[in-house]
């Protein structure tokens, strides 16, 4: 085995080029002419393979980096033992046939066919391809009638190697295409028609050097560099997702710019082209998707990476009919979802004795009646609710993380979900610590009307620290619910049911309420959130200490 470095071979002329992939790792085992990376100008792709059969030692360039011709890229440990001193490391680049398929800067020269008043029709022939032969054709980037910039890609043909797109000489109208996808390609075939305006006198006078000027009258090193010079004025690393290691895509640089530009992912491209190749359109059609995909989450699932669900077509499987969303139930979906997939969620439970509580609170029946207002639960988790906020203020917070910020809350204002015909609204009880059970009591019951009734106004739907969300009328033992953000904390209440707890002696039949706290875990830790429950169940246990 004998190390030797792995150089960038000549590029055609080109000044500079970008490292788009990297293919081969460290400790691959790669044989001659494997590729290890793929170069890009805005041109053409090119895989630089490896000079020998051998193992990769190392890789000394990453993808974004700019090499030239002789750059070392990495170290190989060449398989040929002794033949390493035949070959004399840098000697490898000469060695391969590589420089020989990578694309020089081609332009397509257009042959003068025939003139029609101010513009002329000429047939583009293929260009150099540094002595490649037969190549097929795997995209035609344009079709008749297309109006094209000098410059823009008329094909993308490709070799084993090497990937290319043959530029437009001119600015112009495609006319008849000559060629189709899968025809092979050499130097001098005839590729399409283009319509040319003429833009002045001087194609009348000297026909011959109009089809060649421009184009055919640069040096194929003053054409090489401007891939390297426009490519360095691309943003890099902003929008362009190097793709996984070991993904390969399959894509000329036309194809790659665009994704660069649209932020497009390419390794998540599924390509329509022959071999999987990607085409423009496939990634068009898949920012399309993309975009999609975020509105019908209601904008929150821009950026999760989260596929949308696919429907099936429900008739198939029997009638259906649609109706649509109401505008709230279209907007607290989308307030779940935002919640949801924002907030790392743990849900404590716990179990407050309030057989007591109970007791008390149906010997207010009369007292109620007289008031006009019904004692329920709530008031009294109302009542605990803030006692916990007031000593546990960690839940009384929202968090900024914009500005990396914690936002304390020095009042106590909690909001009470309410099922309605038309859907969950949450009113707010402002200062509930400051408020009697009485006082708590009427306003719930009020608020809750008006939710029923559809009175509520905004002001009295906003500024909660803190959500207590009751199924106990209803039933169930526990359950999690979403916090409802940016509030960090939400209380769940199940059935109170008859249990039979262990007093130390004997089982002694109790009234336990289930309680289920879910939290923000950014802002609240395990340990705050069974000291949170635990305090309520204190609270609920002994009515009592609610007073201190
Ligand atoms: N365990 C056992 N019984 C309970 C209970 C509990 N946890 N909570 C209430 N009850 C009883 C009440 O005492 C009352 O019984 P009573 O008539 O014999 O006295 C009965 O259930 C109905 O109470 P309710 O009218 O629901 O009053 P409330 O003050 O407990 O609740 C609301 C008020 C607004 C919270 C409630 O009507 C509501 O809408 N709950 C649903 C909230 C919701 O949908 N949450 C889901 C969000 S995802």
């Amino acid at each position: 085995m004998s190390e030797q470095e792995i150089k960038v071979p000549d590029l055609g002329g080109a000044d500079e080029v970008e490292i788009i992939e990297i293919i081969a790792s460290e400790g691959d085992t790669v044989e001659a002419e494997d590729p290890i990376l793929t170069l890009e100008t805005d041109k053409a792709s090119v895989e630089l393979p490896s000079p020998e059969a051998g193992k990769i030692t190392k890789i000394t360039v990453k993808v974004g980096d700019k090499v030239k011709e002789g750059d070392v890229i990495g170290m190989l440990d060449a398989a040929g033992g002794a033949s390493g001193d035949e070959a004399p490391s840098d000697s490898a680049p000469e060695a391969e046939p590589e420089p020989q398929e990578q694309p020089a800067a081609q332009e397509s020269k257009p042959a003068p066919k025939k003139k029609s008043g101010g513009s002329r029709t000429e047939v583009v022939k293929v260009p150099s391809l540094d002595g490649m032969e037969n190549i097929p054709v795997i995209e035609l980037n344009v079709s008749e009638g297309d109006t094209v910039e000098q410059e823009d890609a008329l094909v993308t043909v490709e070799s084993d190697k090497a990937t290319m797109e043959i530029p437009a000489p001119a600015s112009g109208k495609i006319g008849k295409l000559l060629v189709k996808e899968g025809d092979t390609l050499s130097e001098g075939d005839d590729l399409l028609e283009m319509i040319i305006e003429d833009d002045g006198d001087s194609a009348d006078d000297e026909p011959e050097a109009e089809t060649s000027s421009g184009q055919a009258s640069e040096t194929p090193e003053a054409k090489a560099e401007k891939p390297a010079a426009e490519s360095a004025s691309q943003p890099q690393g902003a929008t362009y997702e190097p793709p996984a290691p070991g993904t390969k895509v399959h894509a000329g640089p036309a194809v790659r710019k665009l994704a660069r530009e649209l932020g497009a992912d390419l390794t998540r491209v599924k390509g329509s082209g022959p071999k999987g190749r990607i085409t423009k359109d496939d990634v068009h059609g898949y920012v399309k998707s993309q975009l999609q995909q975020a509105q019908q989450g209601g904008g929150v699932a821009t950026g999760s990476g989260i596929p949308g669900v696919k429907l099936p077509d429900f008739s198939q499987f029997g009638e259906v009919e649609r109706e649509g969303m109401s505008r709230m139930m279209a907007v607290t979906a989308a307030n779940m979802q935002r919640s949801w997939l924002n907030v790392p969620h743990v849900t404590q439970f716990d179990d407050a004795d309030i057989t007591e509580m109970e007791d008390f609170r149906k010997a207010q029946k009369a007292a109620g009646e007289k008031r006009g207002v019904k004692m329920t639960p709530l008031p009294f988790l109302l009542k605990a609710c803030a006692a916990a906020l007031a000593e546990l203020p960690q839940f009384n917070v929202s968090l900024d993380m914009e500005r990396k910020e914690v936002v304390r809350k020095k009042y106590i204002h909690i909001g009470i979900a309410v099922d309605t015909p038309h859907g969950l609204m949450v009113p707010v009880i402002r200062d509930v610590d400051q408020k009697g059970l009485w006082e708590l009591a009427a306003e719930s019951a009020e608020l809750a009307q008006k939710a029923r009734d559809k009175q509520l106004k905004p002001a009295e739907m906003q500024g909660a620290c803190f959500t207590i969300t009751s199924l106990g009328g209803i039933g169930g033992t526990a359950f999690t619910p979403i916090v409802n953000t940016p509030e960090v904390a939400i209380l769940g209440v199940s059935k109170a049911s008859m249990k039979p707890v262990w007093d130390g002696k004997e089982f002694q039949p109790r009234l336990m309420l289930p309680l289920s706290l879910s939290y923000d875990h950014r802002a609240v830790n395990g340990a705050d959130a069974a000291r949170f429950t635990n305090l309520l169940t204190q609270l609920l246990g002994d009515i009592r200490t609610l007073l201190l």
